[in-house]
Parts: structure tokens; sequence; C-alpha cells
């Protein structure tokens, strides 16, 4: 299975991709990296690991439609089945959204659907977890739909809020949680277990 990674910052749960291909335990092959920004974490890992990768922001462009264009062409270039926002700052044009239905993964570092949707990204979704005083966390792949956060649930597994947490030791506990999670809700996919009935996702 061939994958597009879409990516924003540092670039970790792409790189954990990276390395379970390369353990040989996630069977894919990864096409391309896009990104929005030059300076990130995620196309020094691209580099290091000999990923083709190419820059593309709306700021790039005279209007959201050339963007849009630029975009889906160069999804059709890199011919992937599965586009993974690993990170991923810009909502998808929303012509990108229909032609990949069902073809699009996110990770959000929280239990959709709470803590999630517009504004609710990095720290704002720890801090939110914390003051409103949840004793689980955790991290929800899922398939992108046209709203924030709110497509077809893949996987979710839960961390514990403990006593004490600030948003940094909970955004580490869930982090590593996200990089051991992504892999195995992609090779879900690969593995050709995944049917889509609505809202629900049906792993067989
Ligand atoms: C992760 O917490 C992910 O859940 C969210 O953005 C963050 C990306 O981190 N969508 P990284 O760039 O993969 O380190």
């Amino acid at each position: 299975m061939r994958l597009t990674v879409l990516a924003s910052g540092g670039g970790s749960n792409f790189q954990s991709i990276i390395t379970k291909i390369q353990e040989g335990k996630l069977k894919a092959e990864i096409a391309a990296l896009i990104h929005n920004n030059r300076v990130c974490g995620a196309v020094e890992k691209a580099e290091k690991a000999g990923i083709r990768h190419m820059h593309l922001a709306p700021s790039m462009f005279e209007s959201q439609s050339d963007y849009t264009r630029e975009l889906l062409t160069a999804l059709k270039e890199a011919n992937a089945d599965l586009i993974i926002l690993a990170g991923y700052m810009k909502m998808l044009p929303l012509p990108v959204v229909q032609e990949y239905k069902n073809k699009i993964l996110n990770i959000h570092p929280a239990l959709l659907p709470a803590f999630g949707g517009k504004g609710m990204y990095g720290h704002h979704v720890h801090e939110a977890v914390l003051s409103y005083g949840a004793k689980l966390s955790g991290v929800t792949v899922h398939l992108a739909n046209e709203e924030y956060d709110e497509g077809p649930v893949v996987m979710q597994r839960s961390v514990e809020v403990k006593e004490g947490d600030t948003p940094e030791s909970l955004a580490k506990r869930v982090l590593e949680l996200e990089h051991d999670t992504y892999w195995r809700a992609i090779q879900l996919f690969c593995d050709g277990r995944v049917t889509i009935q609505g809202r629900k996702v049906v792993i067989q």
C-alpha cells in the first residue's frame, strides 16, 4: 500500500511510520511527504529516509482554487492508496476530501468526540483535558471528512490522566501512544480488514 503523508511540524508521527516500515512491521511504502512549512522536522526526517518531499502551502498561490488544484495534482502523482495526516495543521480543501473519501486518515491526541474540533490542537487539547478534570485521555485515529475531527473512528487507545499531570507530561504520554497506534491503524487498511458502513468503521 502506498502512503502520502502530510505534515506541518516536528514529524514524530511521520518518523514512527517510517521506522515501522523499516522494521518490516508496517507493510507499506511512503510515496511522498507534502508539507506546508519548509523548516519543519518532518522535512528533515524525509531527507534522512530518502523520501520525496514537496512544499505546498496556500500562501504560495493566488487563490484557494489554485492551491487546491496543485494539491490534487501532487496527490495524483504520488498515486497513494491512503493519505496520512500526521500533524497537518491546515484544513484540507473540500474537493480533496471528496476525491479521497474514506482514504484520508488523521490522528488526534485525545479521545474524540471529546476535546476535538476547531482550535483543539497541540497543547490546547491537553490543557482542556486537565482543566475539565477528565481521568482518561488518549489517541484517536479517524477518517477525515468535511468537519474538523468528526470523521469515522478507526482506532482509539487511552492513557490515564495522573494526579499532578501538566499539559507537557500528558502530551508526552499521549504522543508516545500515538507512535504505537498510528501504524497499527494503517496496517489494518493494508491487510484489507477495514470496511466502512456509514459512520462506522468495521474491523474484520
Ligand atoms: C500529534 O499530537 C497529532 O496527534 C496531532 O499533531 C501532533 C503532531 O506531532 N495531529 P508530530 O509532528 O507528529 O510530532
